[in-house]
């Protein structure tokens, strides 16, 4: 089936990828769901929005305990070299990711699609003053502006946000134009994420899914599911493409 897949994606005309937790998981991050999952240890409605503006100091207390504490040293592992490289190559066109530990851009993606934003950015809920993650002193219960002293808030999307329009149309675009989607490590259960690869599949694009557990893709839309770790799977896979 690996061979049969390699030449699907060796022939794609406008090749995508859609990644959730998963592929990070073999990067040391926990996924969300599932065994281990982070939602099985935090109450995700720390991250929701009405929540952290109420109550931003709790709010700001668990998310460096699940984002913060785990993402900082988090590396690329081999799943997001191998996209990268597919992309650096010309194969891949670009990244529909859900995760916020911007380890494809650090793989050397380029054109990656960030659907739930970043931690890589915080952004002053009064002014809208930008500060990279890597250098704001976060040891402050409440991290505030510099410049006007609101409460910072990382640029990811919290639970009751929409969606980044101008992210939202190009991911749907990207979508649109798909002919070969690999989907890596998602459980395909947030919308309005989890919709996409539906877009591409009503387009004709083949589906290739990689997830140690089937998902709510897997006995739908993907035409291969390959049972297996993200980064065993394109260890195996990049020989041949
Ligand atoms: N390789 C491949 N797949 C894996 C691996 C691995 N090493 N480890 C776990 N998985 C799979 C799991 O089987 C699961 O289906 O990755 C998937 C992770 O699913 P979730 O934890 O639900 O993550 P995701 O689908 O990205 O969640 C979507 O939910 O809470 C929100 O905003 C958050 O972006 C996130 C969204």
């Amino acid at each position: 089936m690996i061979k049969e897949t390699a030449e699907i994606i060796k022939n794609a005309k406008f090749l995508t990828a859609f990644t959730g937790a998963g592929i990070s998981v073999e990067s040391g991050i926990p996924p969300f769901r599932g065994a281990g999952g982070l939602w099985e240890k935090y109450d995700p409605y720390c991250i929701e929005i009405n929540f952290f503006y109420s109550h931003p100091k709790e709010s700001w207390r668990e998310m460096k305990k699940i984002f913060f504490n785990s993402m900082g040293n988090a590396e690329p592992n081999k799943a997001h070299k191998v996209l990268a490289d597919w992309e650096n190559r010309g194969l891949l066109k670009g990244i529909i990711t859900q995760n916020i530990d911007g380890l494809h851009q650090r793989a050397g993606s380029k054109n990656v699609k960030e659907f739930h934003g970043t931690i890589s950015r915080l952004l002053c809920t009064s002014c809208g003053r930008e500060y990279p993650t890597q250098t704001t002193d976060l040891t402050a219960d409440l991290p505030v502006c510099a410049a006007c002293g609101a409460v910072l808030k990382p640029d990811f999307v919290f639970y009751g946000e929409g969606i980044n329009q101008k992210v939202y149309s190009e991911s749907t675009e990207l979508a649109f134009k798909t002919d070969v989607m690999i989907i890596v490590g998602t459980s395909g259960e947030v919308m309005p994420a989890c919709g996409l690869p539906y877009t591409a599949k009503q387009n004709g694009a083949k589906i290739i899914e990689i997830n140690t557990l089937p998902s709510s893709y897997s006995n739908t839309i993907s035409d291969f599911w390959f049972e297996r770790k993200a980064g065993e799977f394109f260890g195996e896979i990049e020989t041949l493409v």
